[in-house]
C-alpha cells in the first residue's frame, strides 16, 4: 500500500476520519510522540496494528477520546479519575480503569485485560481527529515494536511506510516522551513515568502515588499491570553504555550537561529540553557510523525519571 501524507487543514483530518471509518490506520501526532490510530471498535483495524508494529499481542493499547465525557463510554469513572483528569487533561497523562461491559472495545485493545488505558491528548491535530472521528481511537506509539518511538513524521516513515494508511507530515511533538501511566485499579501506582512527574501528582492526590519498580522480570507476559513495559525497548540498532562519566574510543557520545559530545541532550542541563531531545537523538545518533553509543548520566529526579527509564530499556539486551 502508498502511505498517504496529510497536512495539518480541516480537509485532510476529514480525510483521516474516514479512513479510520474504514479500518485503516493513520498515524498522528500527539503533544507526547506520533501514534498509530485504528478504530477501537473495529478487531479487524486494531489487528491491523499488531500487524503494522509486529507487537506481541499480549501487550494492550492505549484509548484516545476527546474529552472526560467520552472516556466515561469505556471506563467505570471514580472520583479520583475526575481529579486527576480535571489536573492534567487534555495531557500527556493516562489512566488504567475498569472496563465498562457496555465498552464495545475490540478485545485486542485491552489483549483481553478488564482495564482499559484511556488517555485525552492536548495536541491540536489529535484533538481535531477525535472530535471529528467521534469514537475512542486505539493507538500505540507510530514504530516498530521495539525500537525507538517517533516524535517526527519522518521517523513514522523510516519505520512504517508502505504499511499504513496515511501519516500527518507536518506536525510535531512537543514533549517528546510517552504519557505517564497512572493505574488507578487500586491505590494510585505509576505503571510508566512520564512527562507528569510524581511530585505532580502527589499535589493532585494528597499523597504521593506508588512506583512501580523496574525489574527484569517485566519482559514476561505474566506482569499483567504493564504489559507492555518489555525491558528491551527503543532499542537503536548498536549497544548503549549508560552512566558515562568519561568517553571511550569509538563510541559515539550523547551528552547532557557541559561535556564534550556528538549530541547534547540539553547543553544547560535542563530534563525539559532533554526529554523533548531524546528519541530526536537518539535517532540521529543510531544513523553516525559506529556500533556502540554512550550517554552522560541523568540525573534521577522529576523529568529524570521517565528519561532514565527510557535509557535504561534502550540499553537492555535485545531478545
Ligand atoms: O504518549 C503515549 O502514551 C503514546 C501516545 C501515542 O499516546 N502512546 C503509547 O502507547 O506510548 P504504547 O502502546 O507505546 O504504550 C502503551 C502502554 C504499554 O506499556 C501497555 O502495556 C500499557 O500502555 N497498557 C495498555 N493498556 C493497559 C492496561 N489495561 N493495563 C496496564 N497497562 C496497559
Ligand atoms: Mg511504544
Amino acid at each position: 500500500m502508498s502511505t498517504k501524507r496529510l497536512t495539518d487543514t480541516p480537509a485532510d483530518i476529514g480525510i483521516a476520519a474516514a479512513i479510520l471509518a474504514d479500518g485503516g490506520l493513520v498515524a498522528f501526532p500527539t503533544e507526547t510522540v506520533f501514534g498509530l490510530g485504528a478504530d477501537a471498535h473495529n478487531p479487524h483495524a486494531v489487528a491491523g496494528i499488531y500487524a503494522a508494529k509486529g507487537r506481541p499481542s499480549f501487550n494492550p493499547l492505549i484509548v484516545h477520546v476527546a474529552d472526560i465525557t467520552m472516556a466515561q463510554r469505556y471506563v467505570h469513572w471514580t472520583d479520583t479519575a475526575q481529579q486527576v483528569a480535571q489536573a492534567f487533561w487534555p495531557g500527556p497523562l493516562t489512566l488504567v480503569l475498569p472496563m465498562r461491559g457496555d465498552a464495545g472495545l475490540a478485545p485486542a485493545v485491552t489483549a483481553g485485560l478488564p482495564s482499559v488505558a484511556i488517555r485525552v491528548p492536548r495536541h491540536a491535530i489529535a484533538q481535531a481527529v477525535l472530535r471529528d472521528f467521534g469514537r475512542g481511537i486505539a493507538a500505540p506509539s507510530a514504530n516498530p515494536s521495539g525500537k525507538i518511538s517517533p516524535t517526527q513524521a519522518d521517523h513514522v516513515i523510516q519505520g512504517l511506510d508502505g504499511k499504513i494508511d496515511a501519516v500527518f507530515a507536518t506536525s510535531l511533538c512537543d514533549e517528546g516522551l510517552e504519557s505517564t501511566i497512572l493505574s488507578l485499579l487500586d491505590a494510585p501506582t505509576i505503571l510508566r513515568p512520564g512527562t507528569i512527574t510524581p511530585s505532580q501528582l502527589a499535589d493532585v492526590l494528597g499523597t504521593p502515588p506508588n512506583q512501580r519498580t523496574v525489574t527484569a522480570d517485566h519482559d514476561s507476559s505474566a506482569e499483567i499491570q504493564a504489559p507492555g513495559q518489555l525491558l528491551s525497548h527503543y532499542a537503536p540498532n548498536g549497544s548503549v553504555r549508560l552512566n558515562a562519566t568519561a568517553w571511550q574510543a569509538g563510541e559515539k557520545r550523547l551528552g547532557f550537561g557541559e561535556v564534550e559530545c556528538d549530541l547534547n541532550l540539553s547543553p544547560s542541563g535542563d530534563l525539559r529540553e532533554a526529554a523533548a531531545n531524546l528519541f530526536i537523538m537518539l535517532h540521529q545518533i543510531d544513523k553516525l557510523s559506529g556500533d556502540k553509543i554512550a550517554v552522560s548520566p541523568i540525573p534521577q529526579i522529576g523529568l529524570g525519571l521517565a528519561i532514565n527509564d527510557r535509557l535504561m530499556r534502550a540499553a537492555a539486551p535485545k531478545p
